[in-house]
């Protein structure tokens, strides 16, 4: 453990940051009054966006930490990584721009959306195995027979020193600073800002954020050394590693104040709401630190900075997150109602949807495959309104009418 901590230093962690110079943002640290509201906080609140860092996530930092420390053997021999997207980008981004060659093992079932973005910058990608696990381990072979240098994707002492310098710029940009919610998956990410943080500061509040179905963290904590889970599930996949690092462990261990886990359910409302409320795009993992802080309010202690750890969001799952969302807004409804198959009929529905100045997207006459009598016809309508308030109005002159109406989950 003493060892551990002497590896993770405030000065390497400030050294790290200026070296990066423009080959990495300073990323943008944003007041955010409309949580603040949300949340009912007094303290003020700022999000941390690391989904604006190039390649869309704070991963670039550890790399780009990784492949200066061994620039001489990576354009030697190149370097190898396992790695579900955002990791693999930041290596692969950096590697092509430092004249590296990249090798990239990638478990099957990668988003499209990262497998895309790591493939522009050009590195050999190797699709294998069901999970980070497997691919790891097969990356780990690779290395050792075409002697390319292994870049973990979190348990690296530099990699973590790398993903520290977020606290440098944290600091920097909220000097008051009393606690920050991070997310955690192998944990080198709250390894390396917690340790700078702390050692800055020892008062500021780490507060460690995970995703329900992979909630490896609580149980080490507990046991005093990494777990290992047999399955992990959530679409904040960032987080979706079944075993910390040991080293990375080590120093999360004595670090972390609180621990938030959040649902996926939770994590796709704080997605549309980071959306809608602060025109941010960002994945789960960005995602779930807002869903904590919403949920765990109690835990904001002044000055707070939320993590939005990454952006690199699947277009066809932000849309099911946004439909999804809508619908249990009430913003989004599907209803049927039984009227007779007589002219001026379908008028006089419309009508009455239309004085609740409710918006219809979409109308549906069914005639055939339904069971009404003969003389009836179902029509499936899908409205738009601002919320549930305007929706129980619409329900309301619906059920003044003598039509049947039911509406759909
Ligand atoms: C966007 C994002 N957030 C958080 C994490 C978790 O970081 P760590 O594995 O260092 O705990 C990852 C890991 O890939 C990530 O991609």
């Amino acid at each position: 453990m003493a060892k551990a901590v002497s590896e993770l230093n405030a000065s390497h962690i400030e050294e790290l940051a200026k070296s990066f110079g423009e080959a990495l943002r300073e990323t943008p640290l944003i007041r955010s009054q409309s949580l603040e509201k949300r949340v009912q906080s007094k303290q003020a609140l700022f999000l941390k966006a690391e989904n604006l860092q190039f390649t869309g996530s704070f991963k670039a930092r550890g790399a780009l930490a990784k492949i200066l420390e061994i620039l001489k053997e990576a354009k030697e021999k190149g370097v190898i990584t396992a790695s579900a997207g955002n990791h693999a980008q930041g290596l692969a981004f950096h590697a092509s721009r430092l004249g590296v060659s990249a090798k990239i093992v990638m478990p099957i079932g990668t988003p499209i959306v990262k497998m895309r973005a790591t493939k522009q910058w050009g590195p050999e990608i190797i699709l294998f195995g069901e999970s980070y696990q497997e691919a790891y381990e097969e990356a780990t072979r690779l290395a050792k027979e075409s002697g390319r240098a292994y870049v973990h994707a979190f348990d690296d002492w530099t990699v973590m020193a790398g993903q520290g310098t977020i606290g440098v710029e944290i600091l920097r940009q909220c000097p008051d600073v009393s606690s920050v919610f991070l997310p955690v998956g192998g944990g080198g990410l709250l390894a390396g800002v917690g340790s700078y943080l702390k050692a800055k500061n020892p008062k500021i509040k780490l507060i460690a954020v995970q995703a329900e179905g992979c909630s490896s963290l609580i149980p080490s904590l507990k046991k005093g050394s990494p777990v290992s889970l047999d399955k992990v599930n959530t679409i904040a996949e960032g987080m979706a590693v079944k075993r910390m690092g040991e080293k990375s462990f080590s120093i999360c261990q004595s670090l972390v104040d609180e621990t938030v886990i959040v649902s996926d359910e939770e994590i796709s409302d704080a997605l549309l709401w980071i959306l809608e409320n602060e025109r941010l795009f960002v994945e789960g993992c960005g995602g779930a630190t807002v869903a904590a802080a919403m949920k765990r309010s109690d835990l904001i202690s002044g000055s707070s900075v939320i993590l939005l750890s990454g952006g690199n969001l699947d277009v066809d799952l932000l849309a099911r997150i946004i439909e999804r969302g809508l619908a249990k807004q009430g913003r989004r409804t599907q209803f049927e109602v039984v009227i007779p198959d007589s002219p001026g009929s379908l008028e006089a529905l419309l009508h009455v949807i239309a004085q609740e100045q409710a918006s219809i997207l979409q109308v549906h006459h069914e005639r055939v495959f339904t069971k009404t009598a003969l003389r009836e016809v179902v029509t499936h309508i899908e409205i738009e309104t601002s919320g549930l308030e305007h929706l129980q109005r619409v329900k309301a002159s619906l059920e003044k009418t003598s039509w049947p109406v039911r509406f759909l989950p």
